[in-house]
């Protein structure tokens, strides 16, 4: 069983080098997923100058980890869209998801670019009467937003289900694969692309300056396209930050069902699609466990789950992949998308949920056009700017008390070991030494690695993350490296280590 996503099995690798030198462009865009990789097409294709940051490799973050599902509606739902705001919203978020889709489907069939995308339908299904009010009431704010929604009571899937709602239209690729193939339009187009080159400080201004290791990009304009922007931002106090998990099975039967299938489940819903790679081989892909980030201990318990709930409803063979990511909601249910503020030329896209690779689209899109002078005509229901406090109240209170908690937990701080040597391999613990806060994982040849445990974000300790073998923050979602490296988040700086010499 592989440690990673199928997507990232069945794709080239990419090699594009690290910034080597000072460089001035129109647009900087930080990070190489969806949002990043459409935004430097769009605007490179327009014509402007245009310099890509990937901290790590292009679409090896949340993209290379997404489902590779494609639709119009919302894990929100379509009618807590329509309560929240209005039947006019809905319509507008579904519209504005379709065109992305669109827009995805118009490249792929232009630029030829081989990445399985096919249309497919998209299905809401309750496996018990109990369920089937709450998917009425979808069907009907789903038809509400203009969408071509029906009622079925069986599915191609080989167990019973009570109800299902079905949108025809949506669609399924391999988003690894059609993340390279822009990459490599991007370049064709006159922009470039740095790999392994993440960003380690911002000055805004004018120009803006970006600091990297080996060099300084300055430009016009900034987009945030890292999941969550970077830096210390009021949006961060908005937002929930969850991780999921994912497998990809074998099955005995060979009989893999076709289309996006989210299976109603309590607490929280199952996704399932299938997939068959270039080597001709098929899977079924299983997702759901979702958790705030840095609040599960038993994070592997997440997978065992899943292949429970898979071997009950599937004959499962083996179990061949697995992985996780990472998602950020929002306070109101919409994703925050647009410019920070105007006249310094600062934009951000953030809280896609789990319907990032849509919305990531979408949001490269909108900011293309703002950063062009064109009428985008969803811009203003995704301005982050946007004032809801009645429809973000909730989930705002909800957030900001629990990252109100961590901070309370982590006073007085209580270390998880009292000395170094309580750490067994394949174990991390937060220690604390001569009063510091100390991150420290022993690897499984014994070796220790230490960092500092407090988040260079705004200062919250880390928490380890025994699946992936990484420091997560609880407060706003930075991920770190057992070295100290920031994998994803808000933060821009690496945990410390200790100084030379300290007696650890
Ligand atoms: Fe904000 Fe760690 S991510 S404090």
């Amino acid at each position: 069983m592989k440690k990673t996503s199928l997507w990232k099995e069945d794709a080239d690798a990419s090699a594009y080098p690290p910034l080597q030198n000072d460089l001035h462009v129109d647009v900087a865009i930080i990070g190489g997923g969806m949002t990043g990789l459409t935004a430097a097409h769009l605007l490179a294709g327009a014509g402007k100058s245009v310099a890509l940051l990937e901290a790590w490799r292009v679409g090896g973050g949340t993209t290379g980890f997404s489902t590779g599902n494609l639709y119009a509606t919302v894990e929100e739902r379509m009618h807590a869209i329509c309560s929240k705001f209005d039947s006019e919203t809905a319509h507008a978020v579904a519209a504005s998801r379709t065109a992305a889709i669109g827009h995805i489907e118009n490249l792929v069939h232009r630029l030829a670019i081989d990445c399985d995308f096919h249309r497919r339908p998209w299905r809401l299904i309750s496996e018990i009467p109990q369920n089937n009010k709450i998917l009425e009431k979808e069907f009907h704010a789903c038809r509400e937003a203009g969408l071509d929604a029906y009622l079925e009571t069986s599915t191609p899937l080989p167990f019973d289900i009570s109800r299902a709602l079905r949108i025809e239209n949506q669609a399924q690729f391999n988003p690894m694969r059609y993340a390279k193939a822009l990459a490599a339009e991007i370049i064709k187009a006159g922009g470039s692309v740095f790999e392994r080159t993440p960003v380690l400080r911002i000055k805004e201004g004018s120009p803006h300056s970006l600091y990297t290791e080996n060099g300084t990009v300055t430009a016009d304009k900034i987009i945030h396209a890292t999941h969550s922007p970077k830096g210390v931002r009021f949006v961060h106090t908005l937002m929930g930050v969850h991780r999921e998990y994912a497998i990809a099975v074998k099955l005995n039967s060979n009989n893999y069902p076709e289309g996006i299938f989210w299976v109603m489940s309590r607490p929280h819903q199952h996704s399932i699609r299938a997939y068959t790679d270039s080597r001709g081989e098929s899977f079924l892909l299983v997702l759901g466990e979702p958790h705030k980030v840095g609040h599960k201990k038993d994070n592997e318990s997440c997978f065992r789950n899943l292949e429970a709930y898979a071997g009950a409803r599937f004959d499962v063979k083996s179990v061949d992949y697995r992985w996780s990511a990472q998602n950020y909601r929002s306070a109101d249910g919409l994703p925050y998308i647009g410019a920070l503020d105007e006249k310094t030329g600062v934009y951000i896209a953030t809280g896609f949920a789990t319907d990032g690779l849509t919305y990531g689209t979408l949001a490269a899109m909108i900011i293309s056009d703002l950063i062009l002078d064109n009428e985008n005509p969803w811009a203003k229901l995704y301005d982050p700017r946007r004032h809801n406090p009645l429809k973000s109240a909730g989930r705002f209170i909800k957030e900001n008390v629990h990252v109100f908690m961590d901070y309370m937990h982590d006073l007085p701080y209580r270390a998880e070991a009292k000395i170094v040597s309580d750490i067994r391999p394949d174990e991390g613990k937060t220690v604390v030494i001569k009063g510091e806060k100390f991150a420290v994982y022993r690897d499984e040849a014994g070796v220790l690695h230490q960092v500092s445990a407090v988040c260079t974000h705004m200062k919250c300790i880390v928490n380890w993350n025994a699946e992936a073998k990484s420091w997560d923050c609880p407060c706003h979602g930075s991920r770190f490296t057992v070295d100290g490296r920031v994998i994803e988040g808000p933060a821009m700086i690496d945990l410390p280590k200790p100084e030379t010499g300290k007696p650890h």
